[in-house]
């Protein structure tokens, strides 16, 4: 007689440390992975030559004028970067920001000489108008708040201004009502129909934004952008904007700030089909830098940490002030 034997299934019949065991076997499971091309570097231009003007919230970031950008860029395209995004800083601005569509503007010399240098480099401009405004608001201000309709026909001009001079891709990022629209049918009616457009689509007031006013001096001098600019405890109304914005003909949809919203990069991936990008923004960078120089933490392992975290919610690409350190810390392995 074979005595049954009797397997019983204890817990232990569940095992998840043996996929864990091991270098090769923890690789084999991995389900996100960052790479350089995902990341997407931005620079703060200013006018002049030989210009490298530290920012004080955001350690290893600068105000660079386009000769010192260009080595920078440079060393982020050999790295692997997917691209950079380009904000401008004019020398004089105005009440209708009128260096942002002039053709000899700071942005549109700074993407000439960009294309010149490195021709393989895919140049992204932000499209918005605060840093050229006097008043610091994103667009033309009537009775104290931003005139949407007003804004939209000056935001046609500054987007086909930048492809005029040759750029890759135009990021409007001033929340106007119909701005991708009205950037589409600017760029299609001036023979540009394949420049993308990466709208910053869901875009929240944010306090996270407070070192990018140093480095981009766009601070709005009276009031805040809470007219224009998503409330931090909406959800549902990200997937309206998003959802505006892929019918007026985005390529790409952003969320921003980033680490505060991984749930509604999840939900923008869930419920679309276009490409997610998501802008782990300048109060992000400050934090982690912050920490750092106190010895608090590991930057290297916290920087992978919160890019992975972004691939893991579902973004496909990140705007991130770490592009070019992070390329450097995967090539390294
Ligand atoms: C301006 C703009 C902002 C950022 C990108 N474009 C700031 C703002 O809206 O005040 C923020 C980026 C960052 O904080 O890193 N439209
Ligand atoms: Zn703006």
């Amino acid at each position: 007689m074979t005595k049954s034997i009797h397997f019983s299934v204890s817990a232990q019949v569940h095992r998840p440390r043996r996929l864990r065991a091991n270098p090769a076997i923890r690789r084999m499971v991995q389900e996100t992975m960052v790479q350089p091309a995902d990341l997407i570097q931005p620079y703060f231009l200013v006018p002049g030559k030989e210009v490298v003007k530290p920012v004080s919230a955001m350690p290893g970031v600068f105000q660079l004028s386009v000769d010192q950008a260009i080595p920078l860029a440079r060393q982020a395209m050999e790295l692997g970067v997917g691209g950079v995004i380009l904000f401008g800083i004019p020398a004089i601005k105005d009440s209708t920001g009128s260096d942002a569509r002039d053709d000899n503007g700071l942005i549109q010399s700074a993407i000439r000489t960009f294309k010149e240098a490195l021709p393989d480099l895919y140049l992204i401009a932000d499209a918005c108008y605060c840093e050229y405004t006097d008043h610091g608001h994103c667009g033309i201000l009537h009775n104290g708040d931003v005139d949407n309709d007003a804004t939209l026909e000056i935001l046609g001009e500054a987007a086909i201004s930048y492809a005029k001079a040759g750029v890759d891709m135009v990021a409007p990022s001033g929340m106007m009502d119909g701005g991708v629209a009205t950037i589409r049918g600017a760029l299609d009616q001036t023979g540009f129909t394949n420049i993308p457009i990466m709208a910053y689509a869901a875009k929240y007031v944010s306090a996270f934004y407070g070192p990018f006013g140093i480095a981009a001096q766009n601070a709005p001098k009276s009031g805040d952008r809470r007219t224009y600019q998503m409330d931090p405890a909406n959800r549902r109304e990200a997937l309206r904007e998003v959802a505006l914005d892929v019918q007026q003909g985005a390529d790409v949809v952003m969320v921003k700030p980033g680490l505060a919203y991984l749930d509604i990069i999840r939900e923008v991936r869930d419920h679309f089909d276009v490409p997610v990008a998501a802008y782990n923004v300048s109060g992000e960078y400050a934090m982690v830098k912050a920490a750092a120089m106190q010895g608090w933490i590991n930057e290297d392992r916290m920087v992978m940490e919160i890019l992975t975290s972004f691939k893991r919610a579902g973004a496909d690409m990140i705007l991130t002030y770490h592009a070019t350190h992070a390329a450097q810390l995967l090539q390294n392995g």
